[in-house]
């Protein structure tokens, strides 16, 4: 079976700081899969490794087999790879509409940012889709800059799925969501991984024991575990260098 995401041995240096030592991760297909660690672990920046944002020191990535090293972003992007960010990046200026029709036009290679021309039936078709599968379809007309914080950050989800990704990457998504928005926000997480593979960096405990199938733990660069979530709960490592007996006992 070939994997999702195999990491090679991926490091990243910044100046004397090793963000990424020597990574080795294999994920494999049809799984949730979660990454967490604390502060500084190393998670966003084996995203932007992943995504070509940042050029690893050294190592290599496969995306569904093929090499995707030193590859540019949109390359990675058109190749169905999406991501969203820790922090939240969307045009303020824009209608969320518009910021993901933006998105659907930059996986099909024809970027007319303001175009006022909405006579691409197929581009319509897939933002409808979008605004419906991330609850935003009541809001699409709204300026991105007023929405709250958790609706930004829905927005960077449909942004993201608005370039027709086969793997998400989602960096903390509910960071910021109250109660309620952050129950809804998983049930969408949980649903769209039924069509795509997700990879999601959270911090919350009961979130990631809840909804991941398979749970990554990197500590100071490196990945020290991985597996189900009865598995890591347990895992002597784990509890001793990142979580606190208490926090994965009650997760
Ligand atoms: N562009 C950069 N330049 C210099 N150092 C960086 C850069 N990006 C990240 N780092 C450093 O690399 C280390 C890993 O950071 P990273 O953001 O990947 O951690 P993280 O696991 O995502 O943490 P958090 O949970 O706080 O988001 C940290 O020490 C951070 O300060
Ligand atoms: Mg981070």
């Amino acid at each position: 079976m070939t994997s999702i995401l195999d990491i090679r041995g991926v490091s990243k240096h910044f100046g004397g700081l090793r963000a990424l030592d020597n990574v080795h991760l294999a994920l494999e297909p049809d799984k949730l899969h979660a990454i967490i660690g604390p502060n500084g672990a190393g998670k966003t920046t084996l995203f932007n490794c992943i995504t070509g944002t940042l050029p690893a020191t050294s190592g290599s990535i496969l995306f569904r087999g093929r090499d995707i090293s030193g590859l540019a972003p949109h390359t990675i992007s058109q190749m169905g790879l999406a991501r969203t960010l820790q922090i939240k990046s969307v045009f303020d200026a824009l209608s969320v509409e518009d910021n993901i029709w933006i998105a659907a036009e930059s996986r099909r290679g024809v970027f007319r940012p303001f175009a006022r021309v909405r006579d691409d039936k197929e581009t319509a078709d897939k933002v409808a889709a979008v605004l419906e599968e991330t609850g935003l379809s009541a809001m699409r007309g709204e300026t991105a800059g007023t929405l709250s914080y958790g609706d930004v950050a829905l927005l960077e989800i449909a942004i993201a799925l608005a370039t027709e990704p086969s793997l998400l990457l989602l960096d903390e998504p509910i960071c910021g969501m109250g109660p309620a928005e952050t129950k809804d926000t998983i049930a969408r997480i949980r649903r769209l991984s039924q069509r795509v593979d997700i990879v999601i960096i959270e911090h919350d405990m009961p979130t990631v024991f809840d909804l991941a199938d398979e749970i990554t733990v990197m500590v100071q660069g490196g990945v020290i575990a991985k597996g189900p979530p009865e598995a890591i709960a347990e895992n002597a490592d784990v509890r001793e260098a990142y979580l606190g007996d208490e926090e994965v006992a009650h997760a």
